[in-house]
């Protein structure tokens, strides 16, 4: 009986732990994610509750984890990556990023009923700052198939610390969740350029149109926006 009850426990763990392959991207998503195919720069710009946070935590999650679904027409990677995800605070990345892809900062218990599988989480490392905020998280990749397996790595990252901390490391990705600063965003592309890496910005603009906004809109496309 115990058994039993452990197994039911463990299934019912695994379907929450599951989130990854039940996503199914909203219009909007899917034409984010489909531009990655042709786009090592990508912005998603919407409301609030759009979706922009859960979109940016599949996505890294099928990077991670080498597992893309059979409809994904986006940005692929054949071997395991270096992410970073980030936010403007330490509590913003644990929040938002952190939260979708690992899950509930505050329950340990919970971790891994995030878009990154619990059984593709290898290993976490608690950052310093704050309660409940991750450093990185070592994922499992691929082993499927003839695939070999390996393992990619996430760190989150914040703004607040500012460039220096953003010096460094060659990675194939960066998700900034809200908008960065001009200088963060480009030492996180500058540290995607020898992969041929890619960035990802998700966000609500609330303040205005910012540099980096400008970076992916035409004349023809400020031009409207000034006049509406
Ligand atoms: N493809 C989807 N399928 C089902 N639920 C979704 C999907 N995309 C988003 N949601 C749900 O919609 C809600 C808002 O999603 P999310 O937090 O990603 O939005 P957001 O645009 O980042 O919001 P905010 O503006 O607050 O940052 C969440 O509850 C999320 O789980
Ligand atoms: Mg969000």
């Amino acid at each position: 009986m115990q058994t039993y009850l452990a197994l039911l426990e463990e299934l019912d763990r695994r379907r929450r732990g599951n989130h990854l392959a039940a996503y199914r991207p909203y219009e909007r998503q899917a034409e984010f994610h489909a531009a990655g195919a042709t786009n090592r720069e990508r912005l998603f710009m919407a409301g609030n509750q759009l979706g922009k946070t859960r979109a940016g935590g599949a996505e890294w999650a099928m990077h991670l984890t080498g597992r893309y679904p059979d409809w994904w027409v986006g940005k692929m990677f054949d071997q395991p990556v270096r992410l970073w995800a980030a936010g403007v605070t330490g509590e913003g990345t644990r929040d938002n990023p952190q939260r979708v892809l690992v899950g509930p900062p505050q329950q340990q218990g919970e971790w891994g009923t995030g878009m990154i599988p619990a059984d593709a989480i290898a290993d976490t490392v608690m950052g310093r700052g704050a309660p409940g905020a991750l450093d990185s998280v070592v994922v499992r990749w691929g082993g499927g198939g003839d695939v070999q397996a390996g393992e990619s790595v996430l760190s989150f990252k914040s703004y607040e610390k500012g460039r220096e901390k953003w010096q460094g490391e060659t990675l194939h990705g960066v998700w900034f969740d809200e908008e960065p600063p001009l200088d963060i965003y480009s030492e996180g592309l500058t540290r995607t350029n020898a992969t041929d890496g890619i960035t990802i910005v998700t966000f609500t603009p609330l303040l205005g149109m910012s540099d980096v906004v400008l970076r992916f809109l035409s004349a023809g496309e400020v031009e409207r926006m000034v006049k509406e």
